[in-house]
Order: structure tokens, then C-alpha cells, then sequence
């Protein structure tokens, strides 16, 4: 198992204690990509990004310089900056905003030059208590150095940034539940179409969304070049992506690796980054991409890590979030656990995800506490085939976001993958695994 020795493009400094301070930044090389960017044009700086092919961090892999180029000509007024980040065992932003906030300014300003956006706001999750202080702190910094504020570096570009908590709610992830949030107006989202707030976005005008560490890769990518970039990973997966590694492994946390040219077993088993399954049991199972994706057995272990070859597997790379699953893992609790997360969270504007996420839920509690029927399988199915038609991957939208046609993912892999430990607990009367 070899592990591709890919440069740390967005977690060079976190080896620092200080990686957090402007002498640790500038010390290691900070805002030389935005002093560069400054000597080019706002549209080489895009052409750059869209150069580099950087597909979007926060969920749905799209194309930063594509979603760049969606907009109208000329100045924008938002860029907003999405760092809500609330699924269960998705904490890679997490990681950037308290150990290298400086790094995301940074990012936002390049972004902000290229689209020449006068106004960015950086939505932090609420409970993110010491990413929201250093994010505001490194701000301040930012501010007294030129980086922020009236003409940045004196190139006559001028740019204000305002730090936004969130409330705890996940659904503000969602592009534009975050944008009503910001309005502050309680956080559903948004119709669609439009389909992007390139359109119509915060307080109706056109708006650029992008995911905290999407942002964190524009120091490098503007310094080393898009060519740069695009040697690392293969096709249309390029660069190096974060993740957030979680569940039964002998070393959770979050890693930096080169896309598509490192594999889920690499990720999982070596040595210098998931070192195994713990104890050295067996894996079961793997959420590849966040608790709405479809889960992966192990026969699928040597699937690269890039966006199109995991999206062959009918599932996703999602948040960057993968939990492993051991052998002992009782497979009716972790879709439940996960059904109720969402029944929880769906914000109930839609009948089938307020609904139905409940009825799921309820269904799943009893058979996990030993009352449940073997009908209820077909239940189960025929409930999530009323959120997502076909139950395939990706899902039918039923509704106005993705959470609702989501919810059946980690249900229909629990019963198409281990029906038998659904049977077990019908029949036994309860949980095998107490
Ligand atoms: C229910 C839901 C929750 C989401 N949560 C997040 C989140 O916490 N952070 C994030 O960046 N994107 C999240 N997204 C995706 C955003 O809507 C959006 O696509 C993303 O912020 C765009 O940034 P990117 O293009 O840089 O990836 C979520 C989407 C949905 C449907
Ligand atoms: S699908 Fe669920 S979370 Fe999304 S808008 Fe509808 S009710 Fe709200």
C-alpha cells in the first residue's frame, strides 16, 4: 500500500500551534497568492480557477470556475461563504477554520477579486465557538495588515468581510436556507428553479455560494498555477481533497490526500492514515460520502477516491465524510440513528420529508427494540419509494431540497446489504448486539 505523496495543498500549517496567528501565516508563505492575484486581472484570476478544475467541497462536486462563469457580466454584489457545516461526522471545515482561518481569508479575497464582489459574508456554524473566534480574529489581523477592507495592498481593490453564526440548525447548509438565514428570516430553503444563487441569491441579487475549504485551495492554486493542480488526481477529480475519516478506525480524523489517486483502502488501512479497522475486526461497511450517501461493502474498498469513480458505485463523496462500520456494528441502529438525525432536522415545508422521515423513523425504532414485523421491510422500502421514486442514486426529487430525497439512502443500504440483520431482530425479538 503505497500512499501517494501528493503536496498538502489546504493543511500545510496545521502541524503549527500557532498555525492559527498572521506571523505563522506570513511566515509560511501567506497572501503571496492573493498579492500575485492582485497583479492579474479579475478574469485570469477566474480563468486560473477554472483552469485548475476545482470542483466544489461542500456536497455536490460542482465546478468552482463553472458556477463562476453562471454569472452576469461585471461586478457582483455577494460572495457567501458556506461553513454551516452540521452533518454527523463531517468535520473537515471544522478543521480549517481553527487552524488555519487565515488561509480561507485569504481565499475569499482572491475569490472576491475575481468576481469583484465588494461584500463577502462567511456563515460559521453557531456551535463552532473557537472557529468563529479565530475566524474573527485572523479578520482583524487581515484588516490592520491591508489583506481586508479599502485598497487591499494598495491595488485599489476594496472588498468587506463579515462573519456571520449560524443557529444550529442543518438545514442552513443548504445554499439557500443559508441565504434566508443571512436575511434573517427563519432558514428554509428556497424554491427551485433557480437552481443557483447565481441568479437570484442574497436579498435577490445574484450571489456566488462556495464551501469553506473550495475557498481554502485558492491561496495555492493562484500561487503554484492551475497546471500545478490539475498534475495531482486524474480526470475530472484534481488536486487533493480533505476527509473527514470517523467510526470504528484505529485513527480518526481528518486527512489530506491526493484525489482518485488514493482508494478507500488506502485511506482506511494505511499505516499513516486510518491504520485499520480497531481491534482488527472485520469491516462491514463504509458511508462513503456523508449520511445521505449509499453505503459501500468491502468489495468496493479499491474504488479511487475521485468524484466520477465513486459516483459509478451509485453513491457519492459527498461532505468528505467516511465512517467505517465494523463487524459488531448493528446495522438497524446506524440507519436509524441516521433516519432520526434527518427527522430531526427536516425543516417540514415538504409533506414527504416531514412525514415521511418520521413514519421511517418509527419504523426502524421498532424493529430496533425488538417489535417490529417482517412487513415492515416492505414498509420501509414503500416509505422511502414515496420520498425518492425508485429509490436509486441519485435520488428523484419529490421536493424543494435534497435532504427529504435523500433520508432513504442509509435504509435502503442497511436492507438491500444486511437484511438479515433486520430478519435477526424480527425474529429474535430485539437487537442481537444488545
Ligand atoms: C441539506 C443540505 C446541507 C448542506 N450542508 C452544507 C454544509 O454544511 N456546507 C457546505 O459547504 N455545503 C452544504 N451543502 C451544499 C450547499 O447547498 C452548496 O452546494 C455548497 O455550499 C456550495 O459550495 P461548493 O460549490 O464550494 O461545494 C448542503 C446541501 C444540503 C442539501
Ligand atoms: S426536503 Fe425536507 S428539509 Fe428540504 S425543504 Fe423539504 S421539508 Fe425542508
Amino acid at each position: 500500500m503505497v500512499v501517494s505523496e501528493a503536496p498538502r495543498i489546504v493543511t500545510s500549517r496545521i502541524g503549527f500551534e500557532d498555525s492559527h496567528t498572521l506571523v505563522r501565516y506570513l511566515d509560511t508563505g501567506g497572501y503571496t497568492g492573493l498579492r500575485k492575484a492582485l497583479t492579474m486581472t479579475p478574469e485570469a484570476v477566474a480563468a486560473e480557477v477554472d483552469g485548475a478544475s476545482l470542483l466544489g467541497r461542500g456536497g455536490a462536486g460542482f465546478p468552482a470556475g463553472r458556477k463562476w462563469s453562471m454569472l452576469r457580466k461585471g461586478p457582483i454584489p455577494y460572495l457567501v461563504v458556506n461553513g454551516d457545516e452540521s452533518e454527523p461526522a463531517t468535520f473537515k471545515d471544522h478543521l480549517l477554520l481553527e487552524k488555519d482561518p487565515h488561509q480561507l481569508v485569504e481565499g475569499v479575497v482572491i475569490a472576491a477579486y475575481a468576481l469583484q464582489v465588494a461584500r463577502v459574508f462567511i456563515y460559521i456554524r453557531g456551535e463552532f465557538a473557537l472557529g468563529l473566534e479565530r475566524v474573527q480574529a485572523a479578520l482583524n489581523e487581515a484588516y490592520a495588515q491591508g489583506a481586508v477592507g479599502r485598497d487591499i495592498f494598495g491595488s485599489g481593490f476594496s472588498v468587506d468581510i463579515v462573519v456571520h453564526p449560524g443557529a444550529g440548525a442543518y438545514i442552513c447548509g443548504e445554499e439557500t436556507a443559508l441565504l434566508e438565514s443571512l436575511e434573517g428570516k427563519r432558514g428554509y430553503p428556497r424554491i427551485k428553479p433557480p437552481y443557483f444563487p447565481a441568479a437570484i441569491g442574497l436579498y435577490g441579487e445574484p450571489t456566488v455560494v462556495n464551501n469553506v475549504e473550495t475557498m481554502s485551495n485558492l491561496p495555492w492554486i493562484i500561487t503554484n498555477g492551475a497546471a500545478a493542480f490539475t498534475a495531482l488526481g486524474e480526470g475530472r477529480s484534481t488536486g487533493t481533497r480533505l476527509f473527514a475519516l470517523a467510526g470504528q478506525v484505529r485513527n480518526p480524523g481528518v486527512y489530506e490526500v491526493e484525489m482518485v489517486k488514493t482508494t478507500f483502502r488506502d485511506l482506511i488501512y494505511a499505516p499513516v492514515l486510518g491504520g485499520g479497522v480497531l481491534h482488527g475486526r472485520e469491516l462491514k461497511a463504509v458511508i462513503p460520502g456523508g449520511v445521505s450517501a449509499p453505503w459501500i461493502g468491502p468489495a468496493q474498498l479499491d474504488t479511487p477516491l475521485g468524484q466520477d469513480e465513486v459516483a459509478a458505485l451509485d453513491t457519492m463523496l459527498g461532505s468528505g465524510s467516511i465512517v467505517v462500520m465494523d463487524e459488531t456494528t448493528c446495522m438497524v441502529r446506524a440507519a436509524w440513528r441516521i433516519t432520526r438525525f434527518f427527522w430531526r432536522e427536516s425543516c417540514g415545508q415538504c409533506t414527504p420529508c416531514r412525514e415521511g422521515s418520521g413514519w421511517l423513523e418509527k419504523i426502524l425504532r421498532r424493529i430496533e427494540d425488538g417489535v417490529g414485523r417482517e412487513a415492515d421491510l416492505d414498509l420501509l422500502m414503500d416509505t422511502c419509494d414515496n420520498l425518492a421514486p425508485g429509490v436509486s442514486w441519485p435520488p428523484q426529487q419529490t421536493t424543494i431540497c435534497v435532504l427529504g430525497p435523500s433520508i432513504p439512502s442509509s435504509i435502503a443500504s442497511a436492507i438491500r446489504m444486511f437484511r438479515d440483520d433486520f430478519l435477526v431482530h424480527i425474529k429474535e425479538g430485539g437487537c442481537p448486539h444488545g
